[in-house]
């Protein structure tokens, strides 16, 4: 197979009935990303920029989910055949010979079974990918006659009667198409069956009467090829993709405890060497390098953290970057935009957000830092608050290199610490701190003898 001149192109315009209303189906998530996003991560090693979706049922959600994607937009959802007449144009206009069409339902895909599948459907016409199943539900049922596949029916138009006693062969939705040769049977869809819908599968058919080569791939029991049409199958997909990231994860050398509780994405990284505890939940475009540890009740979401780091347990990371040798909770909560640098401390009921805390630094209780930045070797004390907000604004606090801010102090930005300078304990400041000054910003204290 010639991948120069070959295209993949993603359907992802269907209304998803069966999944209810509100958000495109192929935006369901599964371990904390859309279903769509690991269809794009099988084909992208494959395809690079030589991917094309198809987008129908609230459009635009779907595009501003995947800005770097290219689009086709299927204006009314007919079926699968038209999404397929729609997205040819833009195909041809790519200079593209073949298509390799997936459905968008089909999270569990992988490179492997793409790369395999497109080698044994070299030199078809049509070929198209089988799966076995003990209950085909919903599938389309493939029927063959004297073992040769003869077409494709949808389970709402399969008639035991006509097509036979159906024998759990399943069509799963992943085809490779030569264009020239489809092209001249596309015309000839129709949408005469219970749905009223053009059928893509209508091509199997077709193409044999019209003596193409077309060819069934057969891919036995094979889970990374099962579709997601309801919220039972969703659950199921999301298990099967947890469980098979946490085997790929131990057989790569990394170390995880309770596993069976864990939910890693296969988007994140999880470099060997890195130690997990269960129940704990990765996801997005993480990255826990080697000699990292996450213990159990951990979320952590498009998060760094570099070599000798620790989460420790019910801690909650958002796009957060953490240095090496950093201590992070228990009970922390890093926001987007929160940087620890090497060795910082992030303690107990601490929440930053667009803050980075230099090397060394240490806020290790109850203490919200929101756009600041806090130099190395800085201590804030328990209690410490950056009053970021003014009810419209948000305003920037800096504090210097080797700072003390005292317990329970409040920092009204904007506002800027010297290096080396002491906040006491329970101020508010509202003036900057010049380096190496003592800052009190609270009343003096009184004591009055009391009459006995
Ligand atoms: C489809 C196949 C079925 C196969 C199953 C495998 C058809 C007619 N049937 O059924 O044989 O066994 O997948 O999972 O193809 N879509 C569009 N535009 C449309 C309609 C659908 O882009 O107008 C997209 C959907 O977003 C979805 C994919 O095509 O990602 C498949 O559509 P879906 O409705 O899930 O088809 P199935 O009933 O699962
Ligand atoms: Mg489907």
């Amino acid at each position: 197979m010639d991948l120069q001149s070959c295209f993949a192109l993603i359907l992802a315009a269907g209304k998803g009935t069966r999944m209810g209303a509100g958000k495109p189906k192929v935006l369901r998530k599964l371990l904390g990303s859309p279903m769509l996003a690991f269809v794009i991560a099988a084909l992208e090693p494959l395809f690079q920029h030589k991917l094309l979706t198809v987008s129908g049922h609230l459009a635009e959600i779907l595009e501003t989910t995947f800005p770097e994607q290219k689009f086709i937009r299927q204006t009314e959802q007919l079926g699968t055949g038209h999404a397929l007449i729609t997205a040819l144009p833009a195909l041809r206009k790519a200079n593209a010979t073949h298509a390799l069409v997936v459905n968008g339902d089909v999270p569990l895909l992988t490179s492997a079974v793409i790369a395999s599948f497109m080698e044994k459907a070299t030199g078809a016409d049509i070929a198209f990918a089988t799966i076995t199943l003990s209950n085909p539900g919903a599938y389309g049922r493939i029927v063959r006659k004297d073992g040769e596949v003869t077409a494709i029916v949808e389970a709402k138009d399969y008639d035991s009667a006509l097509h036979g006693e159906p024998t759990g062969e399943v069509n799963a939705g992943l085809y490779l198409l030569d264009l020239e040769q489809i092209a001249g049977l596309l015309p000839g869809l129709g949408a005469n069956n219970k749905s009223g819908e053009y059928y893509l599968t209508d091509l199997i058919g077709m193409g044999l009467d019209a003596g193409l080569i077309v060819r069934a791939i057969c891919c036995g029991q094979d889970q990374s090829l099962l579709g997601i049409n309801s919220p039972i199958e969703l659950a199921e997909a999301e298990n099967l993709l947890a469980e098979r990231t946490v085997q790929n994860l131990l057989a790569s050398g990394v170390i995880l405890h309770n596993p069976q509780s864990l939910r890693i994405s296969p988007l994140a990284r999880i470099d060997p060497g890195a130690e997990i505890s269960g129940p704990c939940e990765i996801y997005g475009a993480s990255l826990l390098s080697a000699g990292t540890e996450a213990g159990p009740y951990n979320v952590i979401i498009d998060s760094v953290l570099e070599s000798g780091s620790r989460v420790q347990p019910f801690s909650h990371l958002d796009s957060a970057h953490v240095g090496p040798d950093c201590i992070v909770g228990p009970y922390a909560r890093l926001r987007p935009g929160s940087k620890l640098e090497s060795g910082a401390h992030v303690g107990n009921f601490v929440e930053l957000k667009k803050t980075t805390l230099g090397r060394n630094a240490k806020a290790n209780h109850l203490s919200y830092l929101g756009d600041s930045e806090i130099g190395a070797g800085t201590n804030i004390g328990a209690g410490t608050i950056t009053c970021n907000y003014d009810g419209k604004n948000k305003f920037p606090t800096r504090i210097g290199e080797q700072a003390f801010i005292g317990s329970n102090t409040a920092l009204v930005a904007p506002v800027e610490i010297g290096d080396e300078a002491l906040v006491g304990a329970g101020s508010v400041i509202t003036q900057d701190v010049p380096p190496g000054a003592l800052a009190l910003g609270r009343a003096r204290q009184i004591n009055i003898i009391r009459k006995k």
